[in-house]
Formats: structure tokens, sequence, C-alpha cells
């Protein structure tokens, strides 16, 4: 497995695989209707062009294929951290999150902070992350709870 940096070109395989990771990993945690309204994010191509151009934006690669990606904002908050549906518990969150760690460290932050979906919490308590608030988001009208989670470094 490679890690490295996304650009413009690799935007429509990650919203690809981000569609299919909630549609598959998180449906589960959500309703039909929360997952709709979760993916219809794909939709603001203006947001996700904004994330690859100002964002550290890690992507795993395997044989070509993006099998995951992270994003960390302002050296100090992971925006997007979805791993291929086909490719989960292989360790690939666990390496995207060390690099983001690192990348953060660089930026000499001192805690890291994330929106953590109901799916995901798991992982990051087990590296560390607690839950500070659980939080109602309404998207399209539909309520979507995530958490508030954060870690120090
Ligand atoms: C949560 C997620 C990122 C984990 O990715 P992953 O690559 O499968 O995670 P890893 O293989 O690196 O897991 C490392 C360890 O974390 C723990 N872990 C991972 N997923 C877990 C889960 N669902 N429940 C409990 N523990 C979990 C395990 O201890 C695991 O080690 P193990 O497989 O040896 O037991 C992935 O399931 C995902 O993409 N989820 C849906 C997308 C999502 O909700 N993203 C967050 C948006 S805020």
């Amino acid at each position: 497995m490679n890690i490295r940096r996304a650009t413009l070109s690799n935007l429509t395989e990650m919203q690809k695989m981000y569609a299919e990771t909630i549609q598959s990993i998180c449906k589960s945690d959500y309703t039909p209707e929360q997952i709709e309204a979760w993916i219809s994010g794909v939709k603001n191509k203006e947001r996700w062009i904004e994330v690859i151009e100002k964002q550290f934006v890690l992507l795993a690669i395997i044989e070509n294929q993006i099998t995951g990606f992270g994003t960390l904002k302002d050296g100090n908050y992971i925006d997007f951290f979805y791993i291929h549906k086909d490719f989960q518990r292989q360790g690939i969150a666990d390496k995207i999150l060390n690099e983001l760690e690192i990348e953060a460290k660089k930026h000499h932050s001192k805690i890291i902070t994330s929106d953590i979906s109901i799916t995901a919490k798991p992982f990051f308590e087990k590296k560390g992350f607690t839950a500070k608030a659980e939080q109602k988001n309404i998207r399209l009208g539909v309520e979507l709870i995530n958490f508030k989670m954060e870690k120090e470094l």
C-alpha cells in the first residue's frame, strides 16, 4: 500500500468511494433517509475542490485503486475520513490517521479534533480520541447524529 497526497484528478474516484462506503458500511447505524442526506454532500463539487486544494489530503492506494482517504484542515481538524467498503479492517485507517497526526504535529497542534459518525466512533476511541459531545445536525431536513471528538497530541 502507498500513501500519497491527492490531486484534483482523484476527485471523481474519491467521491465514488465515499458514497459507496457510506451506503455499505454505515447502513447499520443510519436510516436510508439519513444515508441519502449524508451522501448528497457529493453534489457540492466546489466544497470538494476546496478540500483538495486547501487541505492536507492523503490517499491510500493499492494497485492503482483508492482504498481510503483522510483529510486534515488547518493542521488540526479531520474533515473527511473514509475507507473503501472492500478494504475494511486491513489497517488502512490506522495508517492514514497516523500520517494525519504526524502532519498535525508539524503544525505544532496540541489537539486534533473531528466530527465522527456513529460507525467510525469505535475506531477513533481505539486510537485515543474521546467524545466530547453528541451532535444532531440537520441536512436536507434530515437529522444526522455524530460526535465531536478530540485527541491530545
Ligand atoms: C471507521 C473506519 C474508518 C475504520 O477503517 P479500517 O481501515 O477498517 O480500520 P483499521 O483496519 O485501520 O482498524 C484498526 C483498528 O481499529 C479498530 N476498529 C476499526 N473499525 C472498528 C469498528 N467498526 N468497531 C470497533 N473497532 C474498530 C480495531 O481495533 C482495528 O483493529 P483490528 O481490525 O485488528 O481489530 C471505516 O470502517 C470506515 O470507513 N467507516 C465508515 C466511514 C465513516 O463513518 N467515516 C467517518 C466519517 S466521520
